[in-house]
């Protein structure tokens, strides 16, 4: 058996906590012969809900789930970690923006970057999900001067799972069957979702569509999905923010299948313009615990035109926060 590996998850207690750390515990990120050691931090008034989450992992005997830290100390949830999710932080919602959380929420990140810098292995996988996903993800990366910056990234990937689904069911295919869409951005109403690389079953996505469906259709539909989940349930999605997160984890650490990409938000490096200071959704492939830019895609003028509107809300957003940037 493998030894092990400590996975912190922040805001244990909420609804993303509790789709999230079941699955983990099943093996469903890392595999059905890796045992895990979970490390869970809420706030204080929440330790009395994580303990009722913790009995009932216990109840479930998983065979994979080795240990368990439920704590309101980030030191000691961050201590050896080899994951974090950091996931703790309020929802918005009906009618908000995710950047009106960044006053609500931008204070969590810095003081949990620095504990991940004091405390976690120097390789550590830090994926945040709690919203303004990719401005949080930057304070907490520029609070961690002693990690390598590419330890941090931002979930897009709930929003590239969506693109896929909402292609398959207009082309009358599987979501397996779509390759190759990419998340440019912010996670936000801003993001692009493109589908000019995307395949379905082997042919070019925009081959299968009309350019009015995706342009009027498809591209405000996966930006307004979290919105449009809101609005059906009268909370933000769970289940599925959960699902992406571990897809993310575990294509980043086992690896992305040949020939296909996922999108990742990661620090920018000047990749197709985007100069570094954001945190932005890119095509990624993953290898050996490691993520690299695909790089050499044309990109036409409606292309730009998004990824740059995409680039300067992050800018605006990165403005906002400035007295919160180490
Ligand atoms: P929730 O309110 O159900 O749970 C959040 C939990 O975080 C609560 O238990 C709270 O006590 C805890 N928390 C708050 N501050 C904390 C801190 N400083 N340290 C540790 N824990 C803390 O919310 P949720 O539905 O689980 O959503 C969590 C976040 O994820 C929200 O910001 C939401 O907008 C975001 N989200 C992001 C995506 C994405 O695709 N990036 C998708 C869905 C939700
Ligand atoms: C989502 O995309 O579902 C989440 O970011 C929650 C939200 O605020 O939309």
């Amino acid at each position: 058996m493998k030894q092990p590996v400590k996975i912190a998850v922040t805001g244990a207690a909420g609804q993303i906590g509790y789709a999230l750390l079941f699955r983990i515990a099943a093996g469903d990120m890392l595999g059905p012969d890796q045992p895990v050691d979970l490390h869970l931090l809420e706030i204080t008034p929440a330790l009395d809900a994580l303990k009722g989450v913790v009995m009932e992992l216990n109840d479930c005997a998983f065979p994979l789930l080795n240990n368990i830290v439920a704590t309101d100390n980030a030191d000691e949830a961050f201590k050896d970690v080899d994951f974090a999710y950091l996931v703790g932080a309020m929802p918005r919602k009906q009618g908000m923006e995710r950047k009106d959380l960044l006053s609500a929420n931008g204070g969590i990140f810095g003081p949990q970057g620095k504990a991940i810098n004091d405390n976690a292995k120097r390789d550590v996988k830090v994926l945040v999900v709690g919203n303004p996903a990719n401005t949080n993800a930057l304070i907490a990366q520029s609070a961690a001067p002693d990690l390598d910056p590419k330890c941090f990234t931002a979930m897009v990937r709930l929003d590239h799972n969506r693109a896929m689904s909402q292609l398959a069911e207009k082309t009358g295919t599987h979501n397996t069957d779509v390759k190759k869409v990419i998340i440019w951005g912010n996670h936000s109403a801003t993001q692009y979702p493109d589908l000019h690389h995307t395949t379905v079953a082997g042919a070019p996505a925009l081959s299968k569509v009309d350019q009015a469906w995706y342009s009027d259709t498809f591209i405000p539909d996966v930006q307004q999905r979290g919105a449009a989940i809101i609005k059906a349930r009268g909370a933000s999605s769970a289940a599925s923010a959960a699902s992406a997160a571990i897809d993310h984890m575990r294509d980043w650490a086992l690896g992305t299948p040949e020939g296909e990409w996922v999108s990742m938000g990661i620090p920018a490096d000047g990749s197709y313009g985007i100069e570094p200071g954001v945190i932005y959704g890119y095509p990624v492939t993953c290898k050996d615990g490691k993520y690299e830019i695909v790089q050499g895609l044309d990109i036409n003028e409606f292309s730009r035109a998004r990824m740059d509107a995409t680039e300067k809300e992050l800018r605006e957003e990165r403005e906002a926060v400035a007295d919160l940037l180490g």
